[in-house]
């Protein structure tokens, strides 16, 4: 086994000043124009805007060839790097449409927080709910971000109790807001007692809420309000816990207007202050310590044609130890192979730029030209491999129908490459039939068709197949996978990774067969490493 080696000052130094996240929302709670806040306070665009282009237009499905066509903004904002007073923000983004949750699930295992943006009107919706619950199973810190306070919305109170009732997450207001909708007059800060003003970067320092500058900035009726409410938050709702947010069971509370700019420097603020750095990792041989010297990292995100000048695919590698540095070669542990680095690519918002070294918590892509998948770990020579990057059982199978027979060895070689970059899950029945693919949703198969023809040549159209769910199999009784192999010969096949999964016609044919073969557990989500 591979033991730890020290720690190296350089590598902890980095390390301790990044702080990579993903934004969660459901559609239309304002992720777009807080991502772009964010990127304009990092100076990591000049101009707003930029990342809107995609925003509105992913989330509908006849919207989708026009991404494809818009693909250089599209991905270029699949990882945004930005720095603010030291601290170096690795912003990865999710896609909105829920039929690519898959890919949202794999890039929720690349960082070490996330920000939960609310509609203040609104409060958690379902989208919400769905990715806060990836978020937990991973024990990933939540930072709240209350929008739209500028409109009307509901009562804050009621949205506090809302994200402890629904999330069974203590909330801990971390700011109260003055007023509300057209009434916003700004924030008090509750942790370091002070005021913040809508239209305003000033900070104004207070002693506390007693303090009589209030009235200064805050007057009338408002001041007593704002006095009430606060204290009372202080005395009803959680007080802030870092270690209880670290958990991932208290969440920070802020409340802002991505679209006026407000609060989204206090939340950039709460975020270098408590979001984590990355934190230790389990691999398969040991936990890797980011502060090592040599380098580790997973690939959560392949991506194809990011240029469409260069037909290229980019592998996306979360760094979890050591320093990557240009023209390095790293060890792919799946198949021993090397892979040379010879230009890690950064993302800064619309640009990309070769980066001389990258740290722990960074994404770097790596150009590829196949042969990487996504879970493949590499290192600077470790045996090891993390853990924990999900495939789930698809909810639609499809046998691929090519319209030209004579393009079965190609369409054989498109799937092979669209799989490893995660379009779609790849079966290969064991009776040697057409290959199945299946998609967690039905959006992915139409990018599928659009690639296949696309890039590939191939064009291919999809039929049912004769199942509609599926299961991995772990079993401490190697012999019993055999026997229920043997038993449904007609109904296996294997992955991508070659791991034997079984198919049904049916949920009751799936309970029927977990009935006669206790001792296999039939598994809908499989970790891959
Ligand atoms: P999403 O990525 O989460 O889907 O949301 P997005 O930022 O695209 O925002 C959705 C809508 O909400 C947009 O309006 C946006 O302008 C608005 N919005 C976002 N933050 C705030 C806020 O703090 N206050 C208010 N009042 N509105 C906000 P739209 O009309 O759909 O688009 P657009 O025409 O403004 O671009």
């Amino acid at each position: 086994m591979d033991m730890p080696l020290p720690a190296d000052p350089r590598v902890a130094a980095e390390a301790a000043r990044r702080r990579s996240f993903a934004i969660i929302a459901h559609p239309d709670a304002g992720k777009t124009t807080l991502t772009e806040k964010l990127l304009l306070k990092g100076g990591a665009i000049q101009l707003a805007g930029q990342v809107r282009a995609k925003g509105n237009a992913r989330r509908t499905r006849s919207d989708w060839m026009k991404i494809e066509q818009e693909r250089g903004i599209s991905v270029a904002t699949s990882v945004m790097t930005f720095e603010k007073d030291g601290v170096v923000f690795n912003l990865l983004d999710t896609p909105g449409h829920e039929d690519f949750s898959e890919d949202t699930y794999r890039t929720l295992t690349a960082v070490d927080a996330a920000v939960m943006v609310l509609d203040a009107a609104k409060g958690i919706e379902s989208q919400t709910r769905k990715l806060f619950e990836v978020c937990r199973l991973r024990d990933i810190p939540i930072i709240t971000f209350v929008n739209k306070m500028d409109r009307e919305g509901r009562d804050p109170f009621d949205l506090l109790d809302e994200i402890e009732k629904t999330l069974a997450l203590e909330a801990s207001p971390v700011a109260w807001p003055v007023g509300q909708g057209a009434d916003l007059r700004g924030v008090y800060d509750i942790l370091h007692p002070s005021l913040r003003m809508v239209d305003s970067d000033e900070v104004i320092p207070l002693t506390g809420l007693d303090d009589p500058a209030i009235e200064a900035r805050v007057p009338g009726d408002r001041a007593a309000t704002l006095r009430e409410q606060a204290e009372l938050a202080a005395g009803a709702c959680a007080t802030f816990d870092l270690a209880k947010f670290l958990e991932g069971s208290l969440t920070p509370v802020y409340f802002g207007s991505a679209l006026r700019d407000f609060g989204v420097a206090h939340l950039l603020e709460g975020l270098a202050r408590f979001a984590p750095p990355p934190r230790p990792r389990p691999a398969d041989a040991r936990i890797v310590r980011p502060e090592e010297p040599k380098l580790s990292g997973f690939v959560f995100k392949i991506q194809a044609n990011m240029d469409p000048q260069h037909r290229d695919r980019v592998a996306f590698l979360r760094i979890c130890s050591g320093r990557l540095e240009k023209g390095m070669r790293l060890r792919q542990v799946r198949t021993g192979r090397q892979v040379p680095v010879n230009a890690p690519l950064f993302f800064f918002a619309k640009d990309r730029q070769v980066a001389e070294e990258a740290w722990p918590g960074d994404v770097v892509g790596i150009a590829t030209h196949g042969g990487i998948r996504i879970g493949d770990t590499l290192t600077e020579g470790d045996a090891l491999n993390f853990q924990g990057v999900p495939s789930f059982a698809p909810e639609h199978l499809r046998r691929v129908r090519l319209d030209d027979p004579m393009l079965a060895k190609k369409l054989r070689k498109a799937l092979d490459e669209l799989a490893d970059e995660g379009v779609v899950q790849l079966f290969r029945p064991l009776d040697g039939s057409q290959p199945i693919v299946g998609v967690v949703g039905l959006l992915q198969l139409d990018v599928l068709q659009s690639r296949l023809r696309a890039e590939y040549g191939v064009p291919a159209s999809f039929e049912a197949a004769p199942w509609t769910t599926m299961r991995w199999m772990a079993s401490e009784d190697r012999g019993a996978i055999e026997r229920f192999a043997a038993a449904n010969r007609m109904d296996m096949a294997e992955d991508h990774d070659g791991e034997q999964v079984a198919f049904f016609t049916s949920d009751w044919r799936r309970r029927r067969a977990e009935e006669e073969f206790p001792m296999i557990r039939f598994l809908p989500v499989r970790e891959q490493h």
